[in-house]
């Protein structure tokens, strides 16, 4: 049985219980300043995603507009993790460490940045083109955001996890592409890692049920290939087994009594590419 609890301000439940929190409007009002921000994080990145440009330019960026905003970057100190987002290039399914390493003209990156802001986690990723980018990397992208929209239809009072995820895999699985199952949305807030886990792939009218209060991230990872993964070295950078291309799409919402709201959506308008 899933067990839920309503949270005020204080939300000092136990981390990474089986337990849902359902936050409160005060809860609401925190993840739209955090979203927000995360939003117009990579809205200005938009402009800084060209050839030659390194990913630690691009996380320098993240850091400096996070900062400025009074927030701080979630992911700095993150278990050992170092950098301020994540930018994973073509066949780098998640968590792509930024570095010396600069982007190419036909390059596919994901960006995911996580600015924690009065307390509260604004989590969101977009995919970006690298100058002229090919037909197939650019239909995997286009596929990828359909499928996080599609999930986000389900995301409503009364439906499950498994609604969100099966509209995601049987939309992937029509373009015989490979839905990862190696990693999950997760409810958010004031921890960056919460209950419930989001699978992307599975039975509708499975898993818990979505209630009013829920906040939650969705960000389906799609491959061209086989979903299958392994870990680098370095113990984040996950690749596609089969080194094919891989895109992804994160958007924070809160489920409330209609349906969902979403925190981080862009304010100008670029929430996929091209920008
Ligand atoms: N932002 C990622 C997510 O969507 C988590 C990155 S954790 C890091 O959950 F340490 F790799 F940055
Ligand atoms: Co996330
Ligand atoms: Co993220």
């Amino acid at each position: 049985m899933t067990e839920y609890i309503h949270v005020g301000p204080e939300d000092r439940a136990e981390p990474r219980s089986h337990v849902i929190k359902l936050h409160d409007e005060a809860g609401f009002e925190g993840m739209r300043k955090a979203g927000r921000l995360a939003a117009e994080i990579l809205d200005e990145l938009t402009k800084h995603v060209v050839p030659g440009v390194t990913t630690q330019e691009l996380d320098d960026i993240v850091y400096r507009m996070t900062v400025d905003a009074g927030g701080v970057p979630a992911t700095l100190g993150y278990r050992g993790y170092t950098k301020s987002c994540c930018t994973s290039i073509n066949h780098v399914v998640c968590h792509g460490i930024p570095g010396e390493k600069a982007l190419k003209d036909g390059d596919i990156v994901n960006i995911d940045v996580t600015p924690l802001l009065d307390g509260w986690h604004g989590d969101t990723s977009r995919m970006f083109f690298v100058g002229d980018v090919p037909i197939k990397a650019k239909k995997l992208v286009d596929v990828t955001y359909e499928c996080l929209m599609l999930g986000l239809e389900q995301a409503k009072p009364g439906n499950t996890i498994g609604d969100i995820a099966h509209a995601i895999q049987t939309h992937a699985e029509k373009h015989r592409y490979g839905v990862v199952r190696d990693f999950c949305g997760h409810g958010l807030g004031r921890l960056f890692h919460d209950s419930p886990e989001v699978v992307h792939a599975g039975r509708a009218g499975s898993g818990p049920e979505l209630r009013p209060g829920m906040f939650f991230t969705v960000e389906p990872m799609i491959n061209i290939g086989r979903a299958d993964c392994k870990l680098l070295d370095d113990g984040w950078t996950a690749v596609t087994r089969d080194r094919s291309l891989s895109a992804q799409f994160e958007h924070s919402i809160g489920i409330n009594e209609t349906g969902h709201e979403i925190f981080t959506k862009s304010p100008r308008g670029l929430d996929r590419p091209p920008y």
